[in-house]
């Protein structure tokens, strides 16, 4: 029997218990950690006191849930200080920490595993891991915001407002209440920070990722990118190169050849070029209860199953070079202005809305 501490009980954490209790015998949800308003809901499981549950010898895993950085950065430093297995979906905590957290579980001899924190159910952080032990990867461009690739489908297959789709989005579950963070590309500046991280095997800064949101687009905008024959996609585009990475969250008016076309609504879906294999494209749910849940679960088995993950550790800090190679659209006012080639970030800036065209 393996016993698991769930931290958070919200959208995942509950998915978690859920999946569970309905599909396996051989997990047990031990305690729960979350805020004493949960006693209601769940009784004895609850636990407010996190050190009892670090101290609980029974306890071989914590599932980590909860949002945010401060309390899950303590959380999970002390878990694995404690030898417990962590499992956790928080790309903010992740890409903040990533080198100590996988420092400290190597140095405790317990596994770290992150599959939900990027791309919701897909399967995806493992299989990178995996192919970049055997091949070398050369770029990753991702959609990985669900909210974000929602609102730009409604906008340009059904003609609807920036407004009106993120507050469909909201209705239906997908965007925060203030969508800002995953507008302006942040929230995919985490995961590409994760995903780049566990490839490039070197510590990278979320705050030398540049990211040009989607805040500002509009019907005109998409319009006239309709009239080019090509539709809108909001992406982190990973390049490595010898020594370096690239890094850019964009958005990238797409041709229909490119396979990304395929990943509309809440989909989340990647792209992976190597020397050997590729392209590969991986596409599926972006976020939501249960999917996030089942690759909680890819997580908890590969664990239970003595599956080693191929983490080292990171090394030290390496700078990330601005990927801005290409042709972009510049936009103010609604109004196309210019195309610039190979521009700088400050050219860039200049205006409310940019896109790479992909030529
Ligand atoms: N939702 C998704 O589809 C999805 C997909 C992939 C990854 N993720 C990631 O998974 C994590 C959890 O997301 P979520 O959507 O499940 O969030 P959520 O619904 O807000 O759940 C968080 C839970 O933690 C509890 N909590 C917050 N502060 C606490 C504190 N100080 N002490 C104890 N408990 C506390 C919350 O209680 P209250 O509700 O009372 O505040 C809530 O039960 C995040 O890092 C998110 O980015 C989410």
């Amino acid at each position: 029997m393996n016993n698991i501490a769930i931290f958070g009980y919200g959208i995942v954490g509950k998915g978690v218990r859920d999946v569970i209790d309905e599909n396996y015998d051989e997990f047990c949800v031990k305690k729960v950690f979350d805020l004493p308003s949960k006693r209601d809901v769940l009784g004895n499981l609850l636990e407010t006191d996190m050190d009892k549950i670090f101290a609980d010898k029974e306890i071989d895993t914590i599932v980590e849930c909860m949002g945010g950085d401060e309390l899950p950065h303590e959380i999970i430093c002390k878990a694995l200080k404690a030898k417990k297995n962590v499992v956790s979906s928080n790309k903010e905590t992740l890409s903040r920490h990533m080198k100590e957290y996988l420092d400290l579980a190597n140095d405790n001899h317990v596994i770290l595993a992150f599959e939900a924190s990027v791309g919701g159910g897909i399967p995806l952080i493992y299989p990178i891991t995996i192919q970049n032990e055997f091949d070398e990867i050369y770029t990753i461009n991702g959609i990985l915001n669900a909210t974000c690739n929602f609102v730009l489908s409604k906008m340009q297959k059904e003609d609807m407002s920036l407004e009106d789709a993120i507050l469909l989005a909201q209705k239906n579950g997908f965007a925060e209440k203030d969508p800002s963070a995953d507008l302006k590309g942040l929230d995919m500046v985490r995961k590409g920070n994760v995903i780049a991280t566990i490839v490039c095997g070197k510590e990278l800064k979320n705050d030398e990722i540049p990211h040009f949101g989607i805040e500002k687009v509009s019907k005109d905008i998409i319009n006239f990118i309709k009239d080019m024959g090509r539709e809108l996609r909001f992406v982190v585009n990973i390049t490595f190169l010898t020594k370096k990475v690239s890094l850019v969250v964009l958005p990238i008016a797409i041709t229909p050849k490119n396979p990304l076309i395929h990943v509309e609504y809440d989909n989340n879906g990647v792209l992976i070029e190597d020397k050997h294999n590729g392209p590969i494209t991986l596409l599926g749910k972006g976020a939501g209860r249960y999917p996030t849940a089942s690759a909680i679960m890819q997580d908890l088995v590969r664990i239970q199953k003595g599956i080693a993950f191929p983490y080292e550790k990171v090394g030290p800090y390496q700078k990330i070079v601005p990927n801005l190679t290409g042709s972009f659209l510049c936009f103010k006012d609604d109004k196309f202005i210019t195309e610039l080639v190979s521009p700088t970030q400050d050219e860039l800036l200049k205006y409310d809305f940019i896109c790479r065209i992909e030529k």
